[in-house]
């Protein structure tokens, strides 16, 4: 039986679905964009959807907020302006939370990030990929190298939080390009950079043509130990399998989600995860960005509202929270589940699994993975499955 003492922190997601172009590898859900966007229309959308969730998280405050897509610096600053407002107007969002916005490294976009720091985004995540112009015309990125470059620049010129995303792994990458590319990062001067190895993920065009000359395993596992060992003396720990941050710039949203926080997720597609007093929600809403629109009209944008049992809290509870390289406190169990984890039997018998399996570690206070556990992280989380 759950029965919160108090309930978690809650977030705020939202999801911007077009791109200039879909990328080969990319199954999020983004669109190409048609012709021009209906801005304001999207972002009234989005707010009406916010306000049909409100009854859902009433007078709680919002710890953040994650603008994504998508290609959410598509849109001009006046509509994220309007955006934040919006959301303020109806949710108290808290002083100095953090709002991440992503943007891709287009010449267009970086003449607005001034614009979108004044809309009142206060963390830039930048999706750079790679620096290297063979490798964005392989990802079928719409930018190059330099505009890459100078994008990263600009970014840190004007914002005080900055996130690189990079991938690695990619076609016939060697372990002194790969060093390259860090190198190339570290010099921006970013105060996070997530480092993704290229998966293949299906419904993707690489899923049916996967590119030629991709990494094995045991190179792979190279260029994670490559990533990790050349970030670490830069000051950037290593604190979730894929992130690394300088002190005090880990991403509040994120280790909000990794640690099986509340967020409500409004947009196309959008995902959220809601406690009340005797329950935890997942919610989801219409994918197809049109479908979405219409739906929120009818009041009819979300597809499901589906509990969580409490049989698959472990799994869900230890699929991110596990992904954290110091793991989580055993006390946020209680926290986030309303439960003791006394009184989940299949819990405590299969931490006693994951543990004589070497896969996480013997600590009283803290579920954390073993470095091979974090190694071999999809076999220690399906442990929890039930
Ligand atoms: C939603 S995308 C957002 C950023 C922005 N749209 C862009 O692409 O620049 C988030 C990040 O996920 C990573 N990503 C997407 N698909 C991936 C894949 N198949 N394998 C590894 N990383 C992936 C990319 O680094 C990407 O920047
Ligand atoms: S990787 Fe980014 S730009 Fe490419 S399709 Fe996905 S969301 Fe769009």
């Amino acid at each position: 039986m759950m029965a919160f003492d108090a309930l978690p922190e809650l977030s705020l997601y939202v999801h911007l679905p077009w791109c200039v172009r879909k990328c080969p590898y990319c199954d999020f859900n983004s669109h190409e964009a048609q012709g021009d966007l209906a801005q304001a229309e999207y972002v009234q959308a989005l707010l009406l959807d916010l306000e049909s969730e409100l009854p859902q998280v009433w007078g709680r405050p919002i710890i953040s907020v994650f603008i994504g897509g998508g290609t959410p610096s598509l849109f001009a600053p006046q509509a994220i302006a309007d955006l934040l407002s919006g959301i303020r107007a109806r949710v108290r969002v808290l002083p100095g939370a953090e709002i991440t916005m992503e943007a891709n490294p287009g010449t267009f976009e970086v003449a607005r990030f001034e614009g979108f720091r004044q809309a009142g985004v206060n963390r830039l995540s930048l999706g750079i990929q790679s620096f290297d112009d063979r490798q964005l015309r392989v990802l079928g990125r719409v930018h190059d190298a330099a505009q890459a470059m100078h994008a990263a620049r600009s970014a840190v010129e004007i914002f005080d939080r900055v996130n690189l995303d990079l991938m690695f792994g990619l076609p016939d990458q060697t372990l002194p390009e790969l060093q390259r590319e860090l190198t190339q990062a570290l010099a921006i001067g970013a105060t996070h950079l997530s480092c993704y190895q290229l998966t293949m993920e299906p419904n993707t065009m690489f899923a049916t043509r996967p590119p030629a000359g991709l990494p094995d395993d045991d190179q792979l596992a190279d260029m994670q130990v490559l990533v990790t060992d050349t970030l670490g003396p830069h000051g950037f720990e290593r604190y979730e399998i894929s992130a690394f941050s300088k002190t005090g710039a880990r991403c509040v949203h994120n280790v909000n989600y990794w640690t099986f926080g509340d967020y409500l997720g409004i947009g196309a597609g959008a995902h959220g995860k809601i406690s009340s007093a005797d329950r935890i929600e997942r919610t989801l809403k219409r994918r197809h960005p049109q479908a979405y629109q219409d739906g929120v009209l009818r009041g009819e944008a979300t597809v499901s509202r589906e509990p969580i049992g409490v049989s698959s809290l472990p799994f869900e509870f230890m699929l991110n929270g596990l992904r954290l390289v110091h793991g989580v406190p055993v006390a946020r169990w209680r926290q986030t589940t309303g439960m003791a984890v006394g009184d989940h039997p299949f819990l405590l018998e299969r931490l006693s699994t994951a543990q004589e399996q070497g896969l996480l570690a013997r600590d009283p206070g803290v579920f954390r993975a073993t470095p091979r556990g974090l190694e071999l992280l999809n076999d220690l989380q399906a442990i929890f499955l039930n």
